[in-house]
């Protein structure tokens, strides 16, 4: 699949790296414009390609955003429409300022500058070093690190599960949009390490 990663920091590597290496085709981009993800680009190898934010959202069939929380009204609203789009944030007031999300949840929140973006909430919860790591496909589905997924379109919710698994995570389906304050910051399961099982437990959804 082609993949469009907005966001070149600790995750949109972590990332890039994991789904290139899976066989997908990769392009990422910053904020600072291609030329500065040329190194980086061939770093990772695999064909990754170095491009703007709005280059990179219109090659991705699925678009990764993973940008501060912050930078939300920067992203390429346009060439998202009709996308899955993965939403990796997570709102910092300390780092993003004050925003105020109006009682929604920070993916809802988000999702509201992406219209007709089928965005789909995830790696948010996983520290990006242990999203480097501990990916393991070796491993059966029950004793992976979980990964919760939420979304209010079930169809881009199992593409995102599909991606999950190929890398080596276990999905685990948290919801809607609005369900996804469970796994924001200060939450239980956020940044926890913890198999299926676990993580079900943790979330209520067994
Ligand atoms: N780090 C973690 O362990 C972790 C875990 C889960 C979720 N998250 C969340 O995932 C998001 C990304 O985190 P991170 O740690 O990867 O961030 P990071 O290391 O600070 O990197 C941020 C990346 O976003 C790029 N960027 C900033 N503004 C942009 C814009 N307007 N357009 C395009 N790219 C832009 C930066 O590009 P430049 O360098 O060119 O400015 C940089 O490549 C955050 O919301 C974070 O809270 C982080």
């Amino acid at each position: 699949m082609k993949i469009g990663i907005l966001g070149a920091g600790h995750i949109g590597k972590a990332l890039a790296r994991l789904l290139a290496e899976a066989g997908h085709e990769v392009g990422i981009s910053n904020s600072r414009g291609p030329e500065t993800l040329r190194d980086l680009a061939e770093r990772l190898g695999h064909g990754v390609r170095a491009y703007t934010n709005e280059d990179a959202a219109r090659f991705g069939e699925l678009v990764i955003e993973t940008v501060p929380f912050g930078k939300y009204a920067d992203l390429p609203s346009v060439q998202l429409k009709g996308k899955v789009v993965i939403d990796t944030a997570n709102y910092y007031p300390q780092r993003d300022g004050d925003i105020d999300l109006g009682g929604l949840s920070e993916s809802a929140f988000m999702a509201r500058h992406m219209p007709g973006a089928r965005v789909v909430k995830a790696f948010n919860a996983i520290h990006a070093a242990h999203l480097e790591a501990q990916g393991d496909t070796g491993k059966p589905l029950e004793e992976r690190r979980a990964i919760p997924i939420a979304s209010d379109d079930a169809e881009a919710k199992q593409v995102v599960a599909d991606l999950i698994e190929q890398i080596g995570f276990a999905p685990l389906d948290n919801g809607t949009l609005e369900d996804s304050k469970s796994q924001q910051p200060g939450t239980p399961i956020y940044g926890k390490e913890a198999n299926l099982k676990q993580a079900r437990d943790i979330l209520g959804r067994g």
